[in-house]
């Protein structure tokens, strides 16, 4: 059975022991990459079109995906998608069509990273605008 002093003790030996550790990390925020064009986008058939992705923290990187989750090449001359940017300061990326085709309808997403697994997506539903409207 405890007497009152040991329990006493024990109380105030943890009550050290507590004081003497870390104080705990806050949690991870979650990284908001933001897609300027909304969460969808009709482009019209053999248009050029320009998305645009950011995020606030200077530290991190955005990188956009296609819709099977591959990143997109850097410019090519033969690439008809590809992603333009990755700043530091502001990080941010463009994804770029050069002829947007039908088979290029789909989810595409923005992923922003920073040190130690912080991770955020924002995805944007790109479809195909079949009319032949002008290109804007
Ligand atoms: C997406 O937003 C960027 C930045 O505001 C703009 O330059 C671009 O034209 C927009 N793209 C489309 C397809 O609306």
């Amino acid at each position: 059975m405890w007497s009152t002093s040991s329990l006493a003790l024990s109380v105030a030996l943890s009550v050290a022991v507590t004081a003497a550790l870390p104080p705990p990390r806050p949690a991870t925020p979650a990284l908001h990459p933001i897609i300027a064009n909304g969460s969808s986008v009709a482009v019209p058939y053999m248009c050029e079109a320009f998305l645009f992705c950011s995020v606030a923290e200077p530290t991190c990187q955005v990188q956009w995906r296609d819709p099977s989750n591959a990143p997109l090449p850097a410019w090519s001359p033969t690439a008809s998608r590809y992603h333009l940017g990755s700043g530091k300061h502001l990080p941010h990326d463009y994804l770029v069509f050069h002829d947007f085709l039908q088979e290029q309808e789909g989810l595409y997403t923005c992923v922003a990273r920073c040190g130690a697994g912080q991770e955020g997506r924002a995805s944007v539903t790109l479809t195909f605008e079949p009319q032949s409207v002008p290109c804007p």
